[in-house]
């Protein structure tokens, strides 16, 4: 069994939302050809996507060839969109949220969805989590490593996940036993780097370090015991940096150490006595590219809190989703079951079959 933690879905048809909010910068799909559409912010191109992006019969031949058994699908970060007024974020969710739950509907055995929610209102983002949860079978959330604040931004400014004003979305995720799954996007330093698509080489493993530390750092963990959240991407950059982060907190605790005395080492895995490992607090997905990275990540992380993700369906993802994994040699029947399901299982609250 396979379920790939990390999936994107769009609907087929999409309003012209600049249109209908009366401001710029929302994604507009164009549809060129039948199996092909361009997804538009006013003039520019951000990306081609084809028909696995949004129809599920598609998917659901491509998962069958690779053997995944489910995915769990959530919206394309770009549409995350905190940066516009609140209740537009609330209006753009709602839609993409209802889509999810109806594919899903439409084939329950193949596909289990996160919402996604307008984090630049917590009140309101919470709300819509609860909706989704209670009302439409979602099992919790994707959110970005910040709430930003780009050139259009009609919000306050730039909060990271510390933010206290996230307390909300944090109680009602752990009150409804919702999953969060982190995904980077709007990419720190990305008018920095205009060639060689270095915003997803450099800046998304910055940006998901960025909100692993902050989580650590603001004590989310601490006041939220229960809250269950996993990282794309391997946890970017963070687990070849948390030597660096642990030395920084034992010698400069009053930089690092201001509102959390917990040692961000506490939160990975470790011996728990002769063979007895304890899993990290929080949740990898398995999309590093590299056997001796996964292996590192199992280390830090251990078997029960590394899931597959592949990024289905772009191509800086998994092409063969799982393959990384079913390579890997030295590893347990139980351990390839956790990475490959269990894990996926386990966070988002799914029974087992
Ligand atoms: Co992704």
């Amino acid at each position: 069994m396979k379920i790939d933690l990390h999936t994107h879905i769009l609907p087929r048809e999409w309003p012209d939302l600049d249109a209908k909010y009366g401001y710029s910068g929302f994604v507009r799909l164009e549809h060129y050809q039948p199996c092909c559409a361009r997804m538009m912010i006013g003039d520019r191109l951000f990306r081609e996507i084809t028909d696995n992006s949004w129809d599920p019969q598609r998917r659901i031949e491509e998962m069958d060839r690779a053997g995944v058994t489910m995915q769990v699908l959530s919206t394309v970060p770009v549409m995350f969109s905190y940066w516009a007024k609140p209740d537009d974020a609330l209006d753009l969710s709602r839609r993409l949220n209802d889509h999810i739950a109806e594919v899903v509907r439409a084939h329950s055995t193949k596909f289990v969805g996160l919402a996604t929610i307008p984090l630049q209102d917590a009140d309101l983002a919470a709300a819509e989590l609860e909706r989704c949860v209670r009302e439409l079978g979602l099992l919790g959330a994707q959110i970005g490593t910040h709430i930003d604040a780009n050139e259009h931004c009609h919000g306050p400014d730039c909060r990271n996940l510390d933010d206290h004003s996230l307390n909300a979305v944090w109680k009602t995720a752990e009150q409804l036993d919702a999953a969060i799954f982190v995904h980077p996007w709007d990419m720190l330093g990305r008018k920095r780097m205009p060639k060689y698509w270095l915003p997803w080489l450099v800046g998304m493993p910055a940006e998901t370090t960025l909100a692993i530390c902050c989580m650590i750092f603001g004590g989310v963990f601490e006041r939220f015991p229960k809250l269950r959240v996993a990282f794309a991407h391997g946890g970017g950059a963070f687990p070849f940096t948390i030597g660096r982060i642990e030395h920084a907190f034992h010698v400069r605790p009053d930089l690092v150490a201001v509102d959390n005395k917990v040692n961000p080492r506490t939160y990975l895995a470790r011996q728990d006595g002769p063979g007895a490992m304890r899993p990290a607090r929080f949740y990898v997905d398995s999309l590093v590219h590299d056997p001796e990275a996964l292996q590192f990540l199992l280390k830090l992380f251990g078997a029960q809190r590394v899931a597959l993700g592949s990024d289905y369906p772009f191509p800086l993802g998994e092409a063969q989703p799982g393959a990384l994994i079913e390579s890997m040699a030295g590893l347990s029947a139980e351990e390839k079951a956790h990475l490959l399901s269990g894990t996926a299982r386990e966070f988002l609250g799914l029974a087992c079959p």
